[in-house]
């Protein structure tokens, strides 16, 4: 499919869109741009519900922003009270189904009593506004009303993965001081069960912080707990009173803080505060999913991740939508999984990404064949480039040519989306994002910060802040102004390289920093390389990104080796068990070639750029290598890291 090929949405599609045509995508955009503070002061006022209000729409004292300054609302009470007075009352806020097959199908009413009385079992934990929770779980119902339970005490939560290692929990919690880890037994995952509570015990020796650890029951498999700091939630949870206020919390109260890979072996905590975040995802739905009171919503993604914070729980919620949330592995116990869930739920809306659309395509055209989909009405995708056979499978096979897709372009530090289509507006050109949305002025520049022209490449920046967008790394604001704001002073810098069309269309490149996309998941090469080097044998490790057929990238890793007598197909297998450890089992190497020496600069650095190359041509394999351009990404590279 050439990328020049046009979709605009059929007229059925447009006559029921909350957002009609280019003419209202366009009103809306100019409006947005022209006079931001009364087009997001009007929305807020509008679409949420504010304890007491604002005194300024938006304050900026770069890099720092502030929206909504001076009002006062509340995350969960947005997303559960509010709808307790409508026909939502009873409707399912979240439709959960287990990896084993089990369901519980839960309304707002009942959402809003098990987050009350899970904010009650913390009230009675000592925690309150201000303090820090960890949450370690897998994808069952107690994730989001633990979250939600934060949210509404103005406890400020960070997720943590279910797939990452002790040592990566360890190190979240130590930059968090955490008071409180709430976490379960263990989660289900291709049948096996996948031990959290292990992991916490192996991290908390070193984290002083936390007094209290609260453990789900869901596997049922035999835990230590350890005697005045751990506790079965089902004990907290009896007898506890069901009424607990939502506590009016400042606009710019941190409502969560998500760790993500950057460009040192460091992962950053990415502060998210409350006001402007809900405005955001909470406006996106609507403009996205052009979601409807009656559908059924299914984002695919992992709680731990942002996709799944932001269009899981609090947009989907804050709207009064139905949102589905699955356990386990969507090939699980066979591959046709998530066209099962979408026949039997009656799924409307599904959001996934190009790594699961390409696994899927690998498993055959019978699997989703076998299933009535026709309930579907819009396809989404999230998280790295969607390459043209992918993008042409999901329309086709899933969408039956009937279902526009969504790609959508934004990162953990945006909060939600920022380059998407309006599916009743915005034609579609498969592989591109399309069109910025309302409050974003996204631009593609060289690094003097000047526009570039149609069709040639350079960096993605946004040039004015906007209501989601993070606020600062926790504890340190430093590393967010170098990071983001100062490589061209006074612009948001993505770290993606981009092109825009004639059409005024973006095109994704890839990252132009040392940071990997694997299945969609971030993946910090300098993180993994300070992970290679705490192993006893290696002396020196450099890590690249190397084209996968279905996650896009993979971890490929050159390593030399202090003095020994090495063998080298033990050590490679030792060292993925070593980085399984580290990190977590998803940042594995695929590929670790042993080397006597790294190529470097005369100043030392290593020229990841080279080993790109050497990873990249030895394994051309067909269209993900022409969507991500990766010559471009290299050029592009390089010039940021030598100025
Ligand atoms: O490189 C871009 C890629 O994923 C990065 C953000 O990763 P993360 O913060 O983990 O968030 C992922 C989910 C929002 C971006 O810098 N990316 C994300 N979505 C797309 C994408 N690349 C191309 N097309 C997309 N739709």
């Amino acid at each position: 499919m050439a990328q020049s090929n046009v979709f605009p949405p059929s007229p059925e599609f447009v006559k029921r869109a909350r957002v009609q045509g280019m003419e209202g995508y366009r009103a809306l955009y100019r409006r947005a741009a022209e006079k931001p503070e009364e087009f997001w002061g009007e929305l807020a006022e509008k679409e949420l519900f504010f304890f007491q209000k604002w005194s300024h729409v938006f304050e900026w004292h770069p890099p720092f922003a502030k929206w909504f300054a001076g009002g006062k609302t509340n995350v969960a009470y947005n997303c559960l009270d509010r709808h307790l007075a409508t026909h939502r009352k009873n409707k399912v806020a979240i439709l959960w189904e287990g990896e084993p097959g089990d369901q519980r199908l839960i309304s707002y009413q009942e959402l809003h009593r098990l987050v009350c009385r899970f904010a009650n079992v913390l009230k009675a934990r000592g925690l309150k506004t201000g303090d820090r929770a960890i949450i370690y779980m897998g994808m069952v119902p107690e994730l989001p009303i633990a979250m939600l339970a934060c949210a509404r005490l103005g406890i400020t939560h960070s997720v943590v993965f279910g797939g990452f290692s002790a040592e990566a929990l360890k190190t979240r919690i130590q930059d968090l001081e955490a008071q409180i880890v709430i976490a379960a037994d263990g989660a289900w995952r291709r049948g096996r069960e996948v031990r959290l509570k292990d992991a916490v015990d192996e991290a908390l020796p070193d984290c002083p912080s936390v007094r209290d650890v609260v453990v789900l029951e869901r596997t049922g498999g035999a835990v230590h707990m350890k005697d005045g700091r751990d506790h079965w939630w089902h004990e907290l949870d009896e007898g506890v009173s069901e009424h607990c206020p939502a506590e009016p919390l400042d606009s710019e109260h941190p409502l969560f803080a998500l760790y993500t890979s950057g460009t040192t072996g460091k992962p950053k905590g990415i502060v998210h505060t409350t006001a402007g975040y809900l405005i955001h995802v909470h406006m996106t739905v609507q403009w996205v999913f052009d979601l409807r009171e009656e559908d059924t919503f299914w984002c695919s993604a992992d709680i731990g991740w942002v996709t799944g914070h932001s269009y899981i729980v609090y947009g989907p919620l804050s709207n009064g939508a139905t949102s589905v949330m699955y356990e386990g592995s969507p090939d699980y116990p066979q591959p046709d999984r998530m066209w099962r869930l979408i026949e039997k739920h009656r799924v409307n809306i599904l959001y996934t990404s190009p790594t699961a659309i390409r696994a899927f395509i690998r498993h055959g055209d019978q699997w989703p064949n076998a299933h009535d989909m026709s309930s579907l009405r819009l396809l989404g995708s999230v998280g790295e480039p969607i390459n043209p056979a992918a993008w042409e499978w999901y329309y086709k096979t899933i969408g039956k040519e009937r279902c526009p897709i969504v790609d959508t372009w934004w990162q953990t530090e945006t909060g939600g989306m920022m380059i998407a289509p309006m599916p009743g507006a915005v034609p579609l050109k498969p592989g591109s994002g399309t069109l910025p949305m309302p409050g974003v002025v996204a631009d593609v520049v060289d690094l003097e910060g000047q526009p570039a022209p149609a069709n040639r490449e350079g960096f993605l920046i946004v040039r004015r802040p906007w209501p989601g967008i993070a606020r600062t790394i926790w504890r340190d604001p430093e590393r967010y102004r170098q990071q983001y704001w100062e490589r061209i002073p006074g612009v948001y810098m993505t770290g993606d390289a981009a092109r825009r069309d004639e059409d005024g269309y973006y095109w994704i490149l890839g990252r132009v920093d040392d940071v990997m996309n694997v299945s969609g998941h971030r993946l910090s090469t300098m993180e993994l390389e300070s992970a290679l080097v705490r192993h006893p044998a290696v002396a020196e490790a450099a890590v690249v990104g190397k084209p996968h057929e279905i996650t896009g990238q993979a971890v490929a890793c050159f390593v030399t080796l202090k003095k020994g007598d090495w063998n080298h197909d033990e050590l490679a297998e030792d060292l993925r068990k070593w980085v399984a450890h580290e990190i977590g089992s998803f940042a594995k190497p695929e590929q670790i070639r042993f080397t006597d020496a790294l190529p470097k600069t005369r100043s030392g650095k290593i020229m990841r750029r080279l080993l790109r190359e050497i990873v990249t041509s030895n394994a051309v394999t067909g269209d993900v290598t022409t969507l991500e351009d990766l010559s471009v990404v290299t050029r592009l590279a390089s010039q940021h890291d030598e100025e």
